[in-house]
């Protein structure tokens, strides 16, 4: 294991995200980055049209040019429709070991027939369960499960997450096939187990540990799910 944890020996968990890269560069980055998400949300900052800053309060100049480019680059994936969960590419962002290689995952839907379309859902703001579960109703899903291999360590950081590995370079290659197979999704009990569920990337085995300054960071998921499903279990 990457961590001394019994209760999850021989686990791995794989986290992904709809975006090649991550949004942030480095931990310092993801520390900046919040007050202003946070400056922005309350009025404190406003943009120009041309996405310039308008107002920016003195406290927050220098964190704001440290992560002006996150701001685009979260525009750019929230910008992103996604039509059901079980029909959009995934991938890691951050480098992971596979034995004396680095590497990125993907994972690729295989489309097969019509794809949900979110103008049809019951509830337009929250259609992505209804989504799943009128596909699942019918057929399975399948996924490619694909790893990039790092060819070029300075191309291919391991550092810096917001550098997409280039694919001419290094093509995916598939290594698995992932299916889900055709279900009832939509039940109480279904809900109340994806309450307690809690995924992060070092529920992993050493071969296969996550690498980089970003994923050290995430160590945290493991306090943070802990800490929240105490909080759940007081409001059951
Ligand atoms: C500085 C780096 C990062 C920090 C501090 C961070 C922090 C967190 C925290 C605190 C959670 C909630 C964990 C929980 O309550 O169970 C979370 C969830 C999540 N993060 Fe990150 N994150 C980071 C980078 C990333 C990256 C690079 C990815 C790319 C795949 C990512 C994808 C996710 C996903 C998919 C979840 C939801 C997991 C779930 O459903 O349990 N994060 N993150």
């Amino acid at each position: 294991m990457a961590i001394d944890d019994p209760s999850h020996q021989g686990e791995q968990d794989f986290v992904l995200i709809n975006n090649s890269t991550f949004f942030i560069r480095d931990v310092q980055g993801y520390i900046d980055f919040f007050p202003v998400r946070k400056a922005i949300q309350e009025g404190k900052i406003t943009f120009n049209q041309d996405g310039t800053p308008n107002n920016l309060p003195d406290d927050l100049q220098v964190q704001f040019r440290a992560i002006a480019y996150a701001l685009q680059l979260v525009q750019k994936i929230r910008a992103r429709p996604t039509s059901s969960p079980l029909e959009i590419t995934y991938w890691s962002a951050t480098p992971y070991r596979m034995g004396n290689h680095a590497i990125k995952f993907s994972v690729v839907p295989h489309t097969i027939g019509q794809s949900f379309n979110p103008e049809s859902a019951i509830d337009k703001s929250n259609y992505l369960r209804e989504a799943m579960t009128k596909h699942l109703a019918s057929k399975d899903a399948y996924f490619d499960f694909k790893i990039q291999l790092q060819t070029d360590a300075s191309k291919m950081p391991i550092e810096d997450p917001i550098v997409a590995w280039d694919e001419q370079e290094s093509p995916y290659i598939k290594v698995a096939t992932i299916k889900i197979p055709r279900q009832d999704f939509n039940t109480e009990e279904r809900k109340q187990l994806d309450e307690k569920q809690s995924f992060s990337p070092w529920h992993s085995l050493l071969e296969h540990q996550p690498l980089g300054g970003v994923n050290r960071a995430r160590k945290i998921y493991i306090e943070l799910a802990n800490i929240r499903n105490k909080i759940n279990q007081g409001n059951t």
